[in-house]
């Protein structure tokens, strides 16, 4: 055919034009045939507009509207006018108008679809993703992708104002030990050699700064084989950046800027600067977590002094061993949990490997609690006075290792906020997490592991207990959490060549094993390395956060299931023998 030349969007049409000739394009979202009279809904990435069809008018037309099917793609041809009063659809934002058609063209005809294409479906999501292309023809999922370029656009803009410089760092890359697991991609030129797909662009933007770029961003894809959760898939994207000659400050104040700017330019919402801050060691201790959603109270009080000395063997052994007694109060849920929610939250928290949850519950006829005749009335007291108790309360208590209290604690409190609505969905809590440790140990491989990577900086006053406590040892990492999800975070790094074989070598590598590892950079970092640091934002979690969603699908066009694998294309699948052979790949069975 020749030339469509449409002149409007479907959505954007109003009174405004009102006797204008348009050529609009779409898909029918529905068409009604009443007698002499059709009505077709086009839909196109704009919205949606009424073509009507006369057949007294227009026969031909009409003998052509007549085959039209949903989803068929159109061309129509028409005249913008006014509804009649009695029609107008005050929902619709084109309902006002409507478009009497003097030629249409079918483009394209549709078999029936899988699913309807309209919002609040209820389709499962297996039937989504098999049908992505039409589960994206639907406003919601296409307002997702909108507000997803909305955010990459501002932030190129932003860094680019403030003086980074985009570049691209390759995706064929050598496999790290540290880290998730590695997605490797076989080299057919060597064989039984493998690239590994990157986790993030770390070391090459750390060798853009010693190559003097002074300031890094990359809107990038990473990959990592880690199990899936709501808020993670194998393959997402980073907004990555690297600054030289910095400290934390000036990184922090980078980002809290392109963090303004988004919500400013993409919600029209205002946030403060300078953010909030918390240690690493104050987050865990209020909140149990080290991304804490603060829209909340239900702060951890440490009960260990008070029961100390109690005939309850749970707390005392566990506090003999080295362990913590921690308490949340749940003010005004003593009455609104029946016996058998509060067992069910004993169940809930097992699942983060606590024993048992305690309570008590503070009523106007006195306390009740399960551990009550384990503890003297001044232990009771002490306890309630430590959460500042008060009746209608309920008192939740887990005495474990530390990490298992943080953990069932942190999650109890966000169970509690979810059922209890006492999160207000409108707020937006920003805040930063520092001072994180610099290491962790692992119990399985019986070694210290870098906590963010093997590359960030202690911090200076913690240099010393390096060699004597290293566990205690902080790092300049932060990291940014909004609303309980950790949004972004970095690190200062390492730029002196002393420092960073003495944590080589406490992560448990030998001289050869780092130098095989990352001798590229080590080699790089003898020729003049700027001090310089970074972070990384994920892009699929900040649309997440800025549309409401929970679910990281929908912001990502074409994501993988919780089993990593694409419903649409059958992705991975088998390869053939052919291609095996090449590679010098054979298949086990
Ligand atoms: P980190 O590993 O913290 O840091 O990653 C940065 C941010 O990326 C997001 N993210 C993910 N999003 C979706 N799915 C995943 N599987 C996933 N994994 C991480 C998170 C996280 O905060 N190179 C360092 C940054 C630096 O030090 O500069 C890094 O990758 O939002
Ligand atoms: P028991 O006497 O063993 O039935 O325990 C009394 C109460 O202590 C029950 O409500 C248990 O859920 C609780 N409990 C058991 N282990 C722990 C623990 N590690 N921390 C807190 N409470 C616990």
């Amino acid at each position: 055919m020749a030339g469509i030349n449409r002149t409007h969007m479907c959505g954007e049409l109003s009174q405004n034009n009102l006797g204008e000739k348009v050529t609009l394009t779409g898909w029918v979202q529905r068409r009604r045939d009443l007698g002499g009279l059709i009505f077709i809904q086009l839909r196109d990435r704009s919205g949606i507009i009424q073509c009507t069809v006369n057949k007294d008018m227009t026969p031909d037309v009409f003998s052509e509207a007549f085959k039209v099917r949903s989803e068929y793609v159109l061309a129509v041809k028409g005249e913008v006018i006014k509804r009649d009063d009695s029609a107008i659809n005050e929902k619709m934002p084109t309902g006002y108008i409507e478009i009497a058609v003097g030629s249409l063209e079918i483009l394209s005809r549709a078999e029936t679809t899988p699913m309807y294409i309209e919002d609040d479906l209820n389709v499962s999501e297996q039937l989504r993703l098999k049908y992505r292309y039409l589960d994206l023809r639907r406003p919601s999922m296409q307002k997702f992708l909108f507000t997803r370029h909305k955010i990459a656009k501002v932030t190129r803009d932003y860094m680019d104002e403030k003086g980074f410089v985009e570049i691209e760092t390759p995706a064929l890359i050598k496999t790290s030990p540290e880290g998730a697991r590695d997605y490797l991609v076989p080299s057919r030129v060597q064989p039984g050699t493998f690239f590994a797909l990157p986790q993030s662009p770390q070391l090459f933007k750390q060798l853009l700064m010693v190559a003097g770029f002074d300031r890094y961003f990359q809107i990038v894809k990473c990959f990592r084989d880690e199990d899936l959760r709501a808020d993670r898939q194998p393959e997402f994207t980073q907004i990555d950046m690297e600054l030289s000659f910095v400290g934390q400050e000036e990184v922090m104040e980078v980002n809290e800027g392109l963090l303004k700017r988004l919500f400013k330019e993409v919600l029209d919402v205002e946030i403060q600067k300078p953010f909030k801050r918390f240690t690493y060691k104050e987050a865990m201790e209020r909140y149990g977590s080290d991304k804490p959603d603060t829209r909340f109270g239900l702060e951890l009080k440490d009960i260990g002094d008070e029961v100390a000395n109690s005939e309850f063997k749970v707390f005392t052994d566990v506090l003999a061993n080295g362990g913590v007694v921690k308490a949340i109060n749940g003010e005004g849920l003593g009455e609104k949990l029946s016996r058998k929610e509060i067992d069910s939250l004993g169940e809930f928290v097992k699942t983060y490997r606590a024993k048992g949850l305690a309570w008590i519950n503070i009523t106007s006829e006195g306390i009740k609690s399960p551990i009550a005749k384990f503890l003297k009335e001044e232990e009771l007291n002490g306890i309630i006075e430590r959460v500042a108790g008060k009746p209608g309360d309920i008192v939740f208590i887990l005495s474990d290792k530390e990490k298992v209290v943080y953990d069932s604690l942190g999650q109890l409190r966000l169970e509690l906020a979810k059922r209890f609505g006492l999160i207000d969905n409108n707020k937006f809590d920003i805040l930063w997490v520092t001072e994180f440790p610099l290491l962790d140990y692992d119990e399985e491989e019986n070694r210290y592991v870098a906590m963010h990577h093997p590359f960030t900086s202690p911090m200076d006053e913690d240099l010393e207990l390096l060699d004597i406590d290293p566990l205690k040892a902080r790092a300049k990492a932060y990291d940014v959490v909004l609303n309980g999800y950790e949004l972004g975070g970095g690190s200062i790094r390492i730029h002196r060549q002393e420092l960073q074989e003495k944590i080589f070598k406490l992560l448990g590598f030998t001289q050869e094993q780092a130098w095989s590892k990352f001798g590229f950079l080590l080699e790089a970092f003898k020729y003049g390395t700027p001090p310089h640091g970074g972070l990384a934002f994920g892009l699929d979690r900040i649309v997440m956060l800025f549309t409401g969603t929970e679910n990281i699908r929908d912001v990502i066009a074409f994501p993988k299931t919780q089993n990593a694998s694409c419903l649409m294309t059958n992705a991975p699948s088998p390869a053939d023998a052919r291609q095996l052979e090449e590679l010098h790949i054979e298949i086990k069975e």
